[in-house]
């Protein structure tokens, strides 16, 4: 008898299956959330059999930094590097052309940063986040506070409703606005308009910043799709 695996069997299996594409030695970049954590305990598992298996990582939250620290991974600041191999990151929502919805973390700006310091961008992912349009999921946009009122508006003319998100700053200061309603057809352009916006700091549309392979959990295995 076979049982179906749970989400976060799923999550663990990717995470495992994202080591693959770490070079021996190399420095990683890290994103934030459940399945990142899977991957960061696969880390520290290789690390015990092979204490060179990566040289360090760069973060793009306190929350993984302090995971990754607590394994005895060096965490390197963005700053002091000029580009990585490969980041790992979940997403929210990705579809078939590896444009994402993130930031249900609220980890964005920094999830964005480190994304475009890297040579390829890897997604791990459940199957439950591959979708054939993006906007189901509610959008999240980091804003300075005092335009939060104001974007908010500019979203409504969209056709969004955004709220802020209660109880949550940034690891940068700022406010999450979480947009719903939106059916997001051309990640690029949209992406680029919302940047335009005053006091939007990031959008969660990763379409610049796309994955170029997704790592996806499903009930046979890892499926692997590379866009
Ligand atoms: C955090 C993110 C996460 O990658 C996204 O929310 C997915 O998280 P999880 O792996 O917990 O489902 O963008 O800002």
């Amino acid at each position: 008898m076979t049982t179906a695996l749970t989400q976060d069997q799923l999550k663990a299996l990717v995470g495992r299956a994202a080591l693959d594409y770490v070079k021996p030695g190399a420095i990683v970049g890290v994103g934030t959330g459940s399945t990142v954590d899977k991957f960061i305990d696969a880390l520290g598992e290789a690390l015990q059999s092979d204490p060179a298996r990566v040289a360090g990582a760069v973060s793009s939250s306190v929350r993984s930094t302090q995971r990754l620290e607590a394994l005895g991974i060096r965490v390197l600041p963005s700053e002091s590097v000029t580009s990585l191999g490969v980041y790992i990151d979940g997403a929210d929502e990705i579809d078939h052309s590896g444009y994402m919805i993130k930031g249900g973390g609220a980890a964005l700006t920094r999830e964005k940063i480190v994304a475009d310091l890297a040579e390829q961008f890897v997604c791990i992912a459940d199957e439950s986040k591959l979708v054939q349009t993006l906007g189901k999921f509610p959008l999240p946009v980091e804003v300075i506070p005092m335009a939060a009122a104001q974007v908010i508006r500019a979203f409504a003319r969209l056709g969004g409703e955004g709220k802020v998100r209660e109880g949550v700053i940034t690891d940068n200061g700022n406010l999450i606005v979480d947009v719903t309603g939106l059916s997001i057809t051309q990640p690029a352009q949209f992406e680029a308009d919302i940047n335009q916006i005053p006091g939007v700091v990031t959008v969660g549309v990763f379409a610049r910043n796309r994955a170029q392979v997704c790592l996806l959990g499903t009930p046979a295995g890892v499926k692997t799709l590379t866009f």
